[in-house]
């Protein structure tokens, strides 16, 4: 990607306008991503795959209403419809992923559609798109079929326009891949709570994988890796909190001195740390004040629960039974008995002060009110009625600090 590439985002689009265009953008995304899907599971000549491509052109007929022609633009991690560049929700996230590797792996860097689109031509869009190629032919192969395309739709090809080839890591903006690392985090940590709600095992390769991106991402002192835990989502505040936990023990971990290795092993253990909620029926969090003492007690047992989700895993490995311990000693104080008699794990009291902070300043997990993080790092030096490891509290306040 070039500075060039990237589509001028501050030129004047009024505020209904970008909304159009986020909302378009979002059902063009979808509606691609399931006539690829269809096209690649049912074939191109089922009535599934010509309902999918009818479902884009009437999308694309309404849009032309409002905007007379469309561009959809790929820059590194971004998709841009016109000029505004499309905000990624984690439910979208799925789709917008596998467009851009789609799009990536064709060296497509932008489509444009004219008024005059029409569905056969979409039809030959997605037949093309669907195919699994090997790179080295991709682009001899699409420049071919695209001349044969038609008007409605143009396609510029990163050779034709110049876009260097944007999965070379080399190329992607440091920041928009840390915001790609967050919000998979999201989604996989969304995938996680479902699996174990549905008495399913998780996929724990993958959870390593986005635990190893949040690692290299913190060592690689991105800054905006952090300022993502800030951001609040009150619909999704279970997986935020769990994502903003595993990134800001992380930072903790490698404050203390933790290697990479062990920063793993912590990072797995911090996002899977609450998942003992998954067994608490949803409407019981967020209203502490309203709880009666049975409700109480159960939302009080989630670390005992989440002891029994994560031990009915079959894929047990050391990093599950530290995962098991932090579960159970999260809310422990740094004084009190942990899982063995002993006082708690060093990764439980670190994921104790990420999850304090967290939930006190940003997502309010179980409902607390929010303050603000100068009162609750002032919390986590003095004890605040609760009792942390000070030598790691210490650590926590500067490392936010420095940040
Ligand atoms: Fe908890
Ligand atoms: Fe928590």
């Amino acid at each position: 990607m070039t500075a060039r590439d990237r589509p001028n985002e501050t030129a004047a689009v009024p505020a209904t306008s970008q909304a159009d265009l986020q909302r378009i953008g979002k059902e063009l995304v979808s509606g691609l991503f399931i006539a690829i899907k269809t096209a690649r599971i049912h074939g191109c000549q089922n009535s599934l795959f010509f309902s999918a491509v009818d479902n884009i052109h009437h999308r694309l007929h309404e849009a032309m209403e409002l905007f007379g022609s469309l561009e959809l633009r790929l820059t590194a991690d971004c998709l841009w419809l016109n000029e505004s560049r499309l905000r990624i929700g984690f439910e979208s996230y799925n789709c917008f992923r596998f467009l851009i590797q789609v799009l990536q792996q064709h060296q497509v860097g932008a489509l444009r559609f004219a008024e005059t689109v029409h569905a056969d031509q979409i039809r030959v869009l997605v037949e093309q798109l669907s195919v699994e190629v090997d790179l080295e032919q991709a682009f001899e192969r699409l420049a071919a079929a695209f001349e044969h395309i038609g008007d409605g739709i143009e396609a510029e090809l990163f050779q034709e326009s110049g876009v260097e080839d944007v999965s070379s890591s080399s190329t992607v903006d440091r920041a928009e891949k840390a915001r790609g690392t967050y919000l998979r985090s999201l989604f996989i940590t969304s995938r996680i709570m479902e699996s174990i709600r549905h008495r399913k095992d998780i996929d724990l390769r993958r959870v390593k994988r986005i635990v190893q991106d949040i690692v290299d991402t913190v060592l690689d002192d991105e800054p905006t890796l952090l300022a993502m835990t800030t951001i609040r989502d009150h619909d999704h505040r279970v997986f935020q909190h769990s994502v903003n936990v595993c990134i800001l023990s992380v930072l903790l971990g490698q404050a203390a001195g933790l290697g990479k290795k062990q920063l793993g092993d912590l990072g797995v253990a911090a996002l899977l740390h609450d998942v003992g909620l998954t067994a608490i029926p949803k409407e019981l969090l967020g209203r502490p004040e309203s709880l009666t003492p049975e409700e109480r007690d159960l939302v009080d047992a989630h670390p005992r629960l989440g002891v029994v989700e994560i031990l009915r895993q079959r894929s047990l490995s050391l990093a599950n039974l530290m995962s098991v311990i932090v579960s159970y000693e999260h809310h422990q104080s740094a004084d009190s008995p942990g899982f063995d008699g002993d006082l708690p794990n060093l990764y439980s009291r670190i994921v104790r002060i990420a999850d304090h902070y967290d939930r006190n300043t940003t997502t309010g997990v179980y409902g607390e009110p929010l303050r603000p993080p100068s009162d609750v790092l002032a919390d986590l030096l003095t004890g605040g009625g609760h009792c942390f490891d000070p030598v790691l509290s210490r650590l926590f306040v500067q490392a936010l600090l420095v940040r």
